[in-house]
């Protein structure tokens, strides 16, 4: 009688479950009438800086900074000839090239007022505006918009802050610097962030403006995909290859490099903490950390569609509460022979056969609909 009650109440909740899953994720439809939600031009600067953000970080901060101290390796600007890391602003202005010549639309600098590079001086009397309201108030980012040619353009600039010591000590002695006298806190430049608007004059009425999510989610993976591309063949695989430095899973106890995994998670963790509506986590059919499963219905029917069309990511909408979450699982393509040859043989990793360019998995993305 007591366990029938038990089964019963299990049915119960199975079917309660099911429901909700069938009430709160469903596709979206592309061209679909009625209206659809979208997210302000600043909202959409807000998340993809958010990243571009949290990957600078981890790159300069549990990277650079900390191996540098350690005396394991450090960042040089002839990081090729010298077998080191590249500089912070090195593996920025890759990635940002890597993503931008994707053509997706969105595209991001790093710029300043004050560049070691010349390349990286601002380009327009907006951006020098940008730049010094940014240094006069750094809470806020300062953003317009454009017109150049017959299209309209939201830009956006970020404060880039010296957040170590390494920061000031290596641009303050630079011989190409033009400013010797950064302190920690300062703004040293900014990130700008261009998203394209369209040909119409209507786009010029800013705060009407409302991006697709899908669309959003495709800038914010952009910048994923391209850090983690960058890191691993910049990074691990050149260093690994060389036998300067071997990446593991302990890495802060080995003094080494975290694993690409690794760098994605502790960004996740960063972006996480500051509230702001974002997510994103790495995820597979065939995980080695069997915490990196699908985490439900979604996320599974993802990893499978995508691994059969990798072309564009699997995407639904979904209600927890109050809140409307836009939700989309990219593939993540083994980019490098080092994703292929360390996968195919870490103890208990369930798949042995992964092939370069295969779908190894997805990076899942979630956006908070405001
Ligand atoms: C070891 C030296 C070094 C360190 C450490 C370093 N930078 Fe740089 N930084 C450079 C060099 C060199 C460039 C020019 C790169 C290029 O060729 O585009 C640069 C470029 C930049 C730029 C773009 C404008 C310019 O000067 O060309 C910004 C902004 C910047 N760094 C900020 C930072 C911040 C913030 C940190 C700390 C998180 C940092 N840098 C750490 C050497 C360094
Ligand atoms: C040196 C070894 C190593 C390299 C190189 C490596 N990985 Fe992994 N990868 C791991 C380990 C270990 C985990 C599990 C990390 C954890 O505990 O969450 C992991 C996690 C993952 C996951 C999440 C599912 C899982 O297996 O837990 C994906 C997807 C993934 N890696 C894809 C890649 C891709 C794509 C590359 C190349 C860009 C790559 N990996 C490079 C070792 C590696």
């Amino acid at each position: 009688m007591a366990t029938d009650k038990f089964r019963c109440s299990i049915l119960l909740l199975n079917a309660l479950i099911a429901f909700l899953l069938l009430i709160t994720s469903f596709p979206v439809f592309a061209g679909s009438t009625g209206t659809r939600p979208g997210l302000s031009p600043r909202t959409a600067t807000d998340y993809i800086h958010a990243v571009i953000q949290a990957d600078r970080r981890v790159y300069s901060h549990d990277i650079v900074a900390r191996l540098s101290k350690l005396g394991v390796i450090k960042a040089t600007e002839n990081w090729e000839q010298d077998n080191t890391l590249l500089l912070p602003a090195q593996f920025l202005l890759k990635s940002a090239e890597l993503s931008n010549e994707r053509g997706i639309g969105m595209r991001y600098y790093l710029t300043s007022l004050w560049p070691i590079n010349k390349k990286n001086s601002p380009k327009s009397k907006n951006e020098i505006t940008g730049l010094q309201e940014i240094a006069r108030n750094p809470k806020e980012p300062f953003s317009w918009i454009v017109k150049e040619g017959n299209r309209w353009f939201y830009q956006a600039i970020y404060p880039d802050i010296a957040t170590s010591e390494s920061c000031v000590t290596c641009h303050n002695n630079h011989p190409k610097s033009p400013k010797k006298s950064f302190r920690v806190g300062d703004v040293m430049g900014g990130i700008l962030i261009n998203l394209p608007l369209g040909k119409q004059e209507k786009h010029a009425e800013l705060g009407k403006h409302q991006f697709p999510p899908e669309i959003i989610s495709d800038y914010v993976h952009s910048v994923l995909a391209s850090d983690r591309e960058i890191y691993s063949k910049y990074i691990v695989d050149r260093l690994k290859n060389q036998n300067i430095l071997q990446p593991s899973e302990n890495w802060w106890a080995d003094k080494t490099l975290p694993l690409p995994a690794q760098f994605l998670l502790n960004a996740s963790q960063l972006v996480e903490k500051r509230k702001l509506g974002i997510h994103f986590r790495l995820i597979s059919l065939w995980p080695i950390n069997p915490q990196n499963g699908p985490a439900n219905e979604f996320e599974h029917t993802g990893l499978e569609t995508v691994e059969t069309h990798p072309i564009r990511p699997y995407i639904g909408i979904s209600k927890i509460g109050r809140k409307t979450y836009f939700k989309a699982v990219y593939p993540d393509f083994a980019v490098t022979q080092g994703c292929v040859n360390c996968h195919n043989a870490y103890p208990g990793s369930p798949k042995k056969d992964f092939k370069l360019n295969d779908v190894m998995g997805g990076i899942v993305v979630s956006l908070v609909m405001k």
